[in-house]
């Protein structure tokens, strides 16, 4: 996708290293119950979402988690963080991968079973959604339980259309036409089927832990 330009303006901001001490608070952050027994969520669902495509999908997520042994964190507030059994984290695409706050986080998780979930601008396009996963899975380490991906079209900004409209010339036409029809195709996403698939997600990832515990 052609949105470089856009990107300079977030990059500084989205590829900043997290704080050290709010990466503590993710490893260390514990629970306890009232015996004062340290208690561990079963379930977290982590995600960076900028305009909010990527939260319909945590939203769909999280509600579809059994139990209530679970929460629901926007990596980027200051909610600390606790720690879980199983991670199900989401990111939104910039330049083919998600931010550097999404891989730092997932790359120090060990011993956990881990989801991915994602939006992106591009349209049904199976080979770049496989490779967005694997740009995104090789930040986890080899000690945890990889559960799969699930990555949907979700809108993007107007401007990114005005670019491509601005682009567009006698030599680009059929490609730019071409982004600005996906342009406008994703408007509507995450839609309703999109979070249907997120729940189907959900559930085969249920079933996957199910069968790892027996
Ligand atoms: C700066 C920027 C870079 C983007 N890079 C890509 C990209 O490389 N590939 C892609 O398919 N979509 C890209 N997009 C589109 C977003 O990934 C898409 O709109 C996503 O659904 C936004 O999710 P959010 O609403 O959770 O922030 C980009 C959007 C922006 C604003």
């Amino acid at each position: 996708m052609q949105t470089e330009d856009t990107d300079t303006e977030r990059e500084g901001e989205n590829r900043s290293p997290l704080p050290e001490m709010q990466h503590n608070i993710y490893q260390e952050q514990l629970r306890y119950n009232e015996g004062g027994v340290i208690d561990m969520l079963e379930y977290l669902v982590l995600y960076e979402s900028r305009s909010g495509n990527t939260k319909k999908l945590a939203a769909a997520i999280f509600s579809n988690l059994p139990g209530n042994s679970k929460d629901l964190i926007d990596i980027t507030t200051d909610k600390s963080i606790p720690e879980a059994k199983v991670y199900f984290i989401g990111f939104w695409v910039n330049r083919g991968t998600c931010s550097m706050e999404v891989s730092d986080f997932i790359s120090d998780l060990g011993g956990k079973s881990i989801a991915l979930f994602g939006t992106c601008g591009m349209g049904d396009s199976p080979d770049y959604y496989k490779a967005i996963e694997s740009s995104v899975n090789a930040w986890i380490e080899s000690d945890n339980d990889y559960l799969g991906a699930f990555i949907c079209q979700g809108k993007m900004p107007r401007k990114v259309r005005e670019k491509y409209e601005a682009m567009r010339n006698t030599e680009n036409e059929a490609q730019m036409n071409l982004y600005i029809r996906n342009f406008d195709e994703a408007l509507t996403h995450p839609d309703s089927l999109d979070i249907e698939h997120a729940k189907v997600f959900t559930q085969k990832c249920l079933k996957k832990l199910n069968e790892m515990d027996n």
